[in-house]
């Protein structure tokens, strides 16, 4: 097992708040890591640092180091690393424009393509890849607005698979979809884990059971427990992931 993300001694502040506090997290290649806990527990800090999406905020701080492959992620240039790591959040924003053109988009905007045959590629294989393809291939031209929320949060995958990022982190994709719309998603991420590296931040247990290889279980910015799903999902180690996986809070 290949180590893709190599989190060390990991510690965010807004201000005063002490939001992620000494994280050491490894992220295997190829698994899908799900990120549980309660609301307010520094999920969405630790995937928005990941992709250094905070770094912005001038009440914004942080020690500690993260690696991606061997490369420190805080002194990578910052677009280099927002092509090597996707991020995908609870609501779905499709471009208003055409669904063929959300997708060319980015891949046009960087330089990676300028012929129309390559174009026309990428934004097939990255459909197929979102496992949105059957559903909108006769209707490229059409507006992306007008999809249903679950295609919409699709057609945002393929959006960050035509760059094809390294990992890709997705925050609370399924918050707002209904159970047909989310098990689309789930199976479409589960097939992408055989060529990405999936960050999966889920307020919904249940999906970390179902799609993740390993989860972990934060609580007030710490990381309280860190193991195979399946197991921690049969006997957890601490009694807050147990409290919380059964239910008794968050
Ligand atoms: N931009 C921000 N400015 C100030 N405090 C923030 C900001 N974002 C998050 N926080 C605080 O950091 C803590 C963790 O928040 P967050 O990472 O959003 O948790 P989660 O995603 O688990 O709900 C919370 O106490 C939250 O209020
Ligand atoms: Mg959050």
């Amino acid at each position: 097992m290949v180590d893709k993300i190599r989190v060390k001694n990991l510690n965010c502040f807004y201000g005063g708040k002490h939001a992620l506090k000494s994280l050491n997290i490894n992220v295997v290649k190829n698994e899908i890591l799900t990120i549980i806990g309660p609301s307010n527990s520094g999920k969405t800090s630790f995937l928005r640092t990941l992709n250094r999406m905070n770094d912005n905020n001038i009440n914004y701080s942080r020690k500690g180091e993260v690696f991606l492959d061997n490369d420190n992620i805080f002194k990578m240039n910052q677009e280099l690393l927002r092509t090597r790591v996707g991020m995908l959040f609870a609501m779905p924003i499709p471009l208003p424009m055409s669904i063929y053109e959300n997708i060319a988009y980015a891949p046009k905007r960087i330089g990676l393509l300028s012929k129309k045959s390559e174009i026309d590629a990428v934004v097939e294989k990255a459909l197929r890849d979102a496992s949105l393809w059957d559903e909108v291939k006769d209707r490229l031209d059409h507006s992306a607005i007008k999809l249903s929320g679950g295609q919409q949060q699709r057609l945002c995958i393929a959006r960050i698979l035509a760059i094809e990022p390294e990992v890709i982190l997705f925050d609370e994709p399924c918050s707002g979809l209904d159970p047909i719309s989310t098990s689309k998603v789930e199976e479409a991420m589960i097939k992408l884990k055989q060529k990405y590296t999936i960050i999966l931040v889920t307020n919904n247990v249940k999906q970390a059971s179902r799609v993740g290889d390993r989860t972990a279980f934060f609580l007030m910015g710490e990381l309280i427990e860190l193991d195979e799903t399946a197991k921690m999902f049969v006997s957890a180690k601490d009694k807050r992931t147990e409290d919380y996986i059964t239910g008794r809070f968050g």
